[in-house]
């Protein structure tokens, strides 16, 4: 515990599943929380774990935020900053994963993955950048998936999403070198969560496992950028 203590996070899509648990290892090592999801009475039931889980010893606050909307992910970086000070980690974590294929012709479901999975990202890295540009520090995590790595035939539209995650994670590490920003693109197979599908071949991941790795990566020394981060069931 502390490796973090004095620094502020904001956790996207953080009131289940990898959100919540990401929010959790990073409270655990003393980091103060900011949690965003369209959910209030879930976010809440997160915060008051995570008080519980710390004996009260980070701040953590609940902002209800929808990420397919700029104003309010930029009013969420406004109340992080006014409550917390200056945001060391921004994780893009919230996402969609609805009926992916082409065939299916169900726009609606496409646009709400485009609108959360890569206009959510973006808006997210846009809010928070200019602070951490004006300090020379901040690290900015992306969940993206192993969807973004392969395509499968269920999956067109979400890989598509995944895949505008790894290119916006690898030309932002690219523009922000030397600029003290790191950039960190973590990959998830098959995590047990209310999102994952049911049927599977292989064990799945717990969503401790992909919040560990985001601990790695937010823990390494300054002048070490962990840019690429993929975890898969064995
Ligand atoms: N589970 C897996 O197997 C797996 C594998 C690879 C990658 N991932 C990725 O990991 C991330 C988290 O997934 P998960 O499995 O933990 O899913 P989850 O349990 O369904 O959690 C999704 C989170 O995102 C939030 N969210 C959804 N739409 C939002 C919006 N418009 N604005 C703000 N928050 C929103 C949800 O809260 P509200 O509904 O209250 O807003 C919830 O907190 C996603 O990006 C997903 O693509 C998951």
């Amino acid at each position: 515990m502390n490796k973090l203590q004095g620094k502020t996070a904001i956790v996207t899509g953080a009131s289940t599943g990898i959100g919540a648990a990401i929010a959790k290892e990073l409270a655990r090592e003393g980091a103060n929380i900011v949690l965003a999801a369209r959910g209030l009475e879930k976010l809440d039931e997160v915060k008051n774990e995570i008080i519980e889980q710390t004996n009260g010893k980070v701040k953590v606050i609940a902002v209800q935020t929808d990420m397919s909307v700029q104003t309010d992910v930029n009013k969420l970086v406004e109340k992080a900053q006014a409550d917390l000070g200056v945001v060391d980690f921004f994780v893009n974590n919230a996402g969609q994963m609805r009926t992916a294929t082409i065939r299916s012709g169900r726009v609606e479901d496409w646009e709400q993955m485009i609108d959360v999975n890569i206009k959510g990202v973006l808006y997210g890295i846009h809010a928070v950048l200019p602070s951490m540009l004006d300090r020379s520090t901040g690290h900015i995590i992306n969940i993206a998936s192993v969807s973004g790595l392969e395509v499968t035939k269920t999956s067109t539209v979400y890989s598509a999403t995944k895949y505008a995650v790894r290119a916006i994670s690898t030309g932002l590490e690219k523009e922000l070198a030397r600029r003290g920003v790191r950039v960190t693109n973590v990959s998830p197979g098959m995590v047990d969560t209310r999102l994952s599908s049911t049927h599977t071949d292989r064990k799945k991941l717990e969503a401790t496992d992909i919040a560990k790795a985001v601990v790695y990566a937010v823990t390494q020394p300054d002048y070490v950028n962990v840019n690429e981060i993929t975890v898969r069931p064995v």
